[in-house]
């Protein structure tokens, strides 16, 4: 039923935007699905459910019958966005330098370039004025038949939550949001969902991510000042990226008067992902080779073990304060409500896995591609839209936790064993106490002195009100 209500109001968003849209392109309308290459494209793509393998060990994500909930806790990442400032400038100086002035006659037989000469094709980036910001029907080339963007992820998000975890919804829910204004808009997008089907008076608080707030946020590496960022800067230094220059010279080499270099050939990967997100479909993202695409997501991995994962021990102490706060919230949950929800970074779900150890071997990565040691892998984690739920819910007697990590049940390691692949309680709490027990507390980690180390909002928002400013540019 909220499916209908859900695509009924999609249907009249369409209507309204083909009027409203007619000028904008119609190259991407009818193009095939792409999202077979989302996971090597290093979670600048759009969401995607965490892929374990066709039906291979796809643990149910129902809660299990005789089973009932009792608590759920969410950390997300905003939807689908444009390209940051940086990236996004650069983009647009590649298209307009090296692509822009192809010779069109040339073009037209061009195995990889030859949709720039259809005249509906648009480049994505016809200015800077919408980086850093969530991508929405109302933006996009395509409108409404967007379906990859941030705002409809974020609403489909919403309406499956809602679904599942309705009984521990009552009449008024804070919601917590970092100030970045993508993701402020994805906590919207996902609230008004809850408020248009269970009637809930949502409460948006909005804590600051450009000031230094200590522990006490929803992006707590900002107020890390002694960050050693990366660690093991030679390993990933080390990684073979001739794929890079290959891809460059092949193209090149195809294409009369184009004189990519490899820096610019990975810029491309950038073009692809961001495309789609945007226009909801990338023409671009054909001339790779499936061991280009490896590649690319391989380099991604690595380099973010070290800087935001568990390749570095610095993000352990700062996703603590999150992990911390997820055994706070199961031992002394607030009483007035029953689902505690976070949006972020991806960076800050990263930092709070790290801690958790979902994903950690215990094992560094190395800088040669080794299937062995892939474990990690960080776009699958944290693509755009990303979320990682904790379910809480009591069977008989006893109560378990377990992680759905984007619609995925990933258990803990060693204990596994309630149902649906759970860790009953008391193992859980034993588990976090070890594990937190190996990892020096974010407050002495970080040197922080005059302010608080560990999250409050969840239970003095009603005292405190975090009103920060929204803005544009992230921390
Ligand atoms: C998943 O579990 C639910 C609840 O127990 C059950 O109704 C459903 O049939 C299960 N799905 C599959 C594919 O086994
Ligand atoms: C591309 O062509 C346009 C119009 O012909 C011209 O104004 C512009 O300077 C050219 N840009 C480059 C990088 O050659
Ligand atoms: C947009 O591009 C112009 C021209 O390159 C530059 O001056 C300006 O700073 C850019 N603005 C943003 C928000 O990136
Ligand atoms: C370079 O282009 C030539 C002529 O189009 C072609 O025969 C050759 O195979 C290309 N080389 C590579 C490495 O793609
Ligand atoms: C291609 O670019 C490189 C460096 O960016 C430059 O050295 C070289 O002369 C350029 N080649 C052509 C044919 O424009
Ligand atoms: C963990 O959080 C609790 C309150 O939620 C706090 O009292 C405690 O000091 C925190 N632990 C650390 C190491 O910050
Ligand atoms: C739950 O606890 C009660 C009383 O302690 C006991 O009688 C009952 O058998 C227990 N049920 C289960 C399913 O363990
Ligand atoms: C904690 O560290 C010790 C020593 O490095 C190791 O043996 C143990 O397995 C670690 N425990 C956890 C829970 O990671
Ligand atoms: C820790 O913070 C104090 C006071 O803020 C400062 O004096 C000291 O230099 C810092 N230490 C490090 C290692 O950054
Ligand atoms: C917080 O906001 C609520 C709702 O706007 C208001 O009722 C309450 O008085 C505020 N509390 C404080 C301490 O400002």
């Amino acid at each position: 039923m909220l499916s209908q209500i859900v695509l009924a109001s999609l249907a009249a968003s369409a209507a309204s935007a083909a009027s409203i849209q007619g000028t904008k392109s119609s190259y991407l309308a009818n193009e095939e699905d792409q999202s077979a290459i989302f996971p090597f494209l290093a979670g600048a793509a759009p969401y995607f459910p965490y892929p374990l393998g066709e039906n291979y060990y796809k643990i149910n994500t129902s809660i299990p019958e005789t089973c009932t909930l009792k608590q759920v806790q969410v950390m997300a990442r905003h939807g689908e966005r444009y390209p940051g400032t940086s990236e996004g400038n650069k983009l647009i100086k590649l298209y307009n330098t090296k692509f822009a002035n192809l010779s069109k006659t040339e073009l037209a037989d061009n195995p990889y370039f030859n949709f720039l000469v259809d005249p509906t094709y648009q480049f994505f980036l016809q200015n800077n004025a919408s980086l850093e910001l969530l991508t929405t029907t109302e933006d996009s080339l395509t409108g409404a038949l967007n379906i990859h963007a941030g705002e409809l992820t974020a609403l489909n998000f919403g309406e499956a939550f809602t679904k599942k975890y309705k009984d521990l919804i009552g009449d008024t829910l804070p919601v917590f949001t970092s100030s970045n204004s993508r993701v402020y808009e994805t906590a919207k997008y996902f609230s008004s969902i809850i408020n248009k089907y269970l009637g809930t008076t949502i409460n948006l608080q909005v804590l600051n991510e450009l000031e230094k707030t200590g522990g006490n946020s929803l992006t707590p590496s900002e107020t890390c000042d002694v960050w050693d960022f990366p660690v093991h800067q030679d390993i990933v230094d080390a990684m073979d990226t001739s794929y890079l220059d290959n891809l460059a010279f092949r193209l090149n080499n195809a294409t009369e008067g184009l004189n990519l270099t490899s820096s610019d050939a990975n810029m491309l990967f950038d073009w692809c992902a961001y495309e789609i997100d945007v226009s909801g479909y990338s023409p671009i993202c054909n001339i790779f080779t499936q061991e280009e695409l490896v590649l690319n997501a391989f380099s991604d991995d690595l380099s973010s073990f070290y800087s935001d994962g568990p390749g570095n021990p610095l993000v352990k102490s700062v996703g603590s304060v999150f992990f911390n706060s997820t055994v706070s919230l199961l031992k002394n949950p607030p009483k007035e409500y029953s689902a505690y929800i976070g949006f972020t970074h991806d960076v800050n779900i990263q930092h709070m896995m790290a801690a958790v150890g979902l994903f950690d071997t215990d094992e560094l990565m190395d800088s040669k591609f080794d299937y062995r040691n892939t474990v990690y892998k960080k776009s699958w984690i944290t693509p755009m839209g990303a979320r990682v739920i904790l379910e809480n819910y009591d069977c008989g007697n006893s109560s378990y936790v377990r992680y759905v990590v984007n619609d995925a049940v990933v258990p803990i390691q060693d204990c596994n064993e309630g149902p649906g692949f759970s860790c009953e309680l008391n193992d859980f709490y034993k588990y976090a106490e070890d594990r937190l027990s190996n990892i020096t507390a974010f407050g002495s980690a970080c040197n922080i002195t005059n302010l608080p180390t560990y999250q409050s909002f969840y239970w003095d928002y009603q005292n405190v009100n975090y009103t920060a400013p929204i803005a544009v540019q992230s921390y």
